[in-house]
């Protein structure tokens, strides 16, 4: 069993990482945090609630708030891809009555920041605790900064981000989560501690299409099976809108599945660097990916290859 910390700008994929990781016996979910990035980190943090709530589960994670700022450059938000509300616009939806489906989550978050939280539980399971970023890293280059010693006890850190060999999806060259805080994504590479990286090199392999949510959930009529509908509803939309096909990718959900089912992904070591100053490339990460290429000290590993069908039928079996 994996001890994990799940930092999360959710956003509707992050909400789905947040039900696998919950789904998934091989992780004990220590706690769970929030950061700015799709959206202002007041909505992600509503947002994580809002989906552990209508999981209806019995023991909560502990649950605290994040940065709301990247270390350097102005926030950049995504809600045109995940709603202004950051969670598909769901909590717009009204019921009869013309009372909210989605009502404010139960505020049920700890005192200390995540980056406090971070720190604490990094020092509570020493080489024991795994990161699994999936917003812009500005929480994990922040604990970094406020306690070095402490930070490299963390065992690993397996965050969703980067495009190597793919385009970008902020602009060409860039993934929004190193978009976003480029500087952080830096500081975290050149830190030390074990890097994991699932890029859109992947996580593009993986879509949700709109047919196979509706033929997976079926008949069923619960919660978190109206919850999946609902929340994914405006991004599908978005996705027929730009790219032609009406369904969404589940990008957080990878990490999840690269913890528990490794066997179903490839994995290279590179040296990679973030450009964090180009008007044109910043938050782009390079990487000589090439076998034959000999690279300097490797600083990370990078996810390139995924068994998509075969993740999709876990990532279904598990949290339905
Ligand atoms: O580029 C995809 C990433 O950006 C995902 O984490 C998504 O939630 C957004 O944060
Ligand atoms: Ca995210």
């Amino acid at each position: 069993m994996q001890r994990i910390l799940l930092d999360t700008d959710t956003g509707v994929d992050d909400a789905l990482a947040i039900i696998l990781a919950l789904n998934s016996p091989e992780l004990k979910v220590e706690a769970i945090t929030s950061v700015s990035g799709n959206v202002h980190v007041d909505l992600c943090t509503r947002n994580l609630l809002m989906t552990l709530e209508t999981m209806g589960i019995d023991e909560y994670p502990v649950c605290a708030r994040g940065e709301s700022q990247p270390l350097i450059k102005p926030l950049v938000t995504a809600s045109h891809v995940h709603g202004l509300d950051g969670i598909g616009d769901a909590t717009q939806l009204l019921r009869d009555d013309g009372s909210r489906l989605y009502p404010d989550p139960e505020p049920r978050l700890t005192a200390i920041s995540a980056v406090d939280l971070i720190i604490d539980l990094v020092g509570q399971y020493p080489d024991e605790l795994v990161l699994v970023p999936v917003g812009p890293l500005t929480n994990i280059a922040k604990a970094m900064i406020k306690h070095p010693a402490r930070m490299r006890r963390v065992r690993e850190i397996v965050l969703m981000g980067g495009a190597f060999e793919t385009y970008g999806n902020v602009t060409t060259t860039a993934e929004f989560n190193i978009f976003a805080d480029p500087h952080a994504a830096q500081l975290v590479l050149d830190f030390g501690v074990p890097v994991t990286m699932v890029p859109l090199d992947v996580t593009h392999q993986v879509m949700l299409t709109g047919k196979r949510l509706n033929a997976e959930i079926g008949e069923r009529t619960d919660r978190l099976s109206q919850f999946l509908r609902d929340v994914t509803r405006a991004t599908m939309g978005y996705h027929q809108d730009l790219e032609g096909f009406y369904g969404t990718y589940i990008h957080d959900a990878l990490p999840i599945g690269l913890l528990t089912h490794p066997e179903l992904f490839e994995i290279v070591e590179a040296f990679v660097q973030v450009e964090t100053s180009s008007d044109l490339t910043q938050g782009m990460t390079i990487a000589d990916l090439r076998p034959e290429k000999p690279r300097p000290k490797p600083n990370a590993r990078v996810c390139v290859g995924v068994n998509a069908e075969a993740f999709l039928a876990n990532f279904f079996d598990r949290i339905l």
